[in-house]
């Protein structure tokens, strides 16, 4: 199996990435590290260790990260993912305590340890993935590549342009993008389109295993779109989509591209302007070509592919 370590801000749909991480048997989740976004770093940990309980993977180390961006307050998301980050469906309190160590040295320890290089799976602002490249650059050398969910091709959430992940703490961002590994965005083009009709998600709901019955209700609270088959309140797949990619790359179609992460001030911060031009424009002919680096991000994506891939794993 491929080994991989999760960096969430669990949040509904990155606790629908951990509940198909930790089942799916192409890959070997060490560990889990946890960052503020969708809410505080606290009841993000707290989170993770509950969902990775209901999945039966109560041993996984889960490590507590930043409390805030690199620059910026933290600014939850507490309207999309409830009060707890979580959708407010008042889950038990988990019956363990994090790592010792934090999420940056827990970050470390895995990735150097680990006898494979290790591909990172972000689904959150990308804060603790910076941290770690400034503080302990040596791990790029068993680090395979990173697939984060964030950035948008098109059309941003937080903003008109920018999407919440990158957003929340776009300098981090900025360090990522430049850290020299292979990466790949899976950014709100594809993410947003990854839906499980509203007949699944009614069926787990129903379902007797924790797990499932828990993917059940999360989902639920994620009305993402319209149910493609009725009238069910389909459930968007949101974070999960990322793991997806990382299991089964074929279902990703990708296009190597110049990314660069806005750090303005004003409307464009934290915008990833994504140069899809066929050849170089006015400005690199007037004053030559800017460094910018290229990433492989997410164009298009076989939504029923992975919907089926998910569900499959996660129902067992
Ligand atoms: C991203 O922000 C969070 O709300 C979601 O968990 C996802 O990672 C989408 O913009
Ligand atoms: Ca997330």
């Amino acid at each position: 199996p491929i080994p991989v370590i999760i960096d969430c801000d669990t949040g509904v749909d990155d606790a629908l990435a951990l509940l198909f991480a930790v089942r799916h048997p192409g890959l070997d989740l060490r560990a889990v590290t946890c960052v503020a976004g969708n809410t505080d770093v606290d009841g993000v940990v707290r989170n993770t260790l509950t969902v990775l309980e209901a999945a039966g993977a109560g041993d996984i180390p889960v490590g507590r990260g930043a409390e805030r961006p690199l620059i910026e307050p933290a600014r939850s998301a507490r309207h999309v993912h409830g009060l707890d980050g979580m959708g407010d469906l008042g889950l038990p309190a988990p019956n363990r305590n994090p790592a010792d160590v934090d999420a940056v040295t827990l970050l470390r320890r895995e990735i150097l340890a680990s006898p494979r290089p290790v591909t990172l799976i972000p689904t959150a602002p990308l804060t603790n993935i910076a941290l770690l490249l400034r503080t302990h650059p040596e791990v790029t050398r068993n680090i395979e590549r990173i697939v984060f969910m964030g950035g948008a091709v098109a059309t941003g959430n937080a903003t008109p342009v920018a999407e919440f992940n990158v957003w929340h703490d776009p300098e981090a961002a900025a360090v990522l993008l430049t850290a020299g590994v292979p990466i790949t965005m899976y950014g709100l083009d594809v993410f947003q389109r990854v839906v499980v009709p509203g007949a699944d998600v009614r069926r787990l709901q129903a379902s007797a295993e924790p797990g499932a019955r828990l993917a059940g209700r999360l989902l639920a609270h994620r009305p993402a779109a319209p149910d493609p088959d009725g009238d069910d309140p389909a459930g968007g797949l949101g974070d999960a989509g990322a793991v997806c990619a990382v299991a089964d790359p074929a279902g990703l179609t990708t296009q190597r591209l110049p990314v660069e992460v806005s750090l303005a001030p004003g409307p464009s911060r934290g915008q990833t302007i994504v140069d899809r031009r066929p050849r170089p424009g006015e400005s690199e002919i007037h004053e030559g070509a800017r460094e910018q680096a290229l990433v492989d991000v997410g164009l298009d994506v076989d939504v029923e592919r992975y919907v089926k891939l998910w569900l499959a794993t996660v129902e067992g």
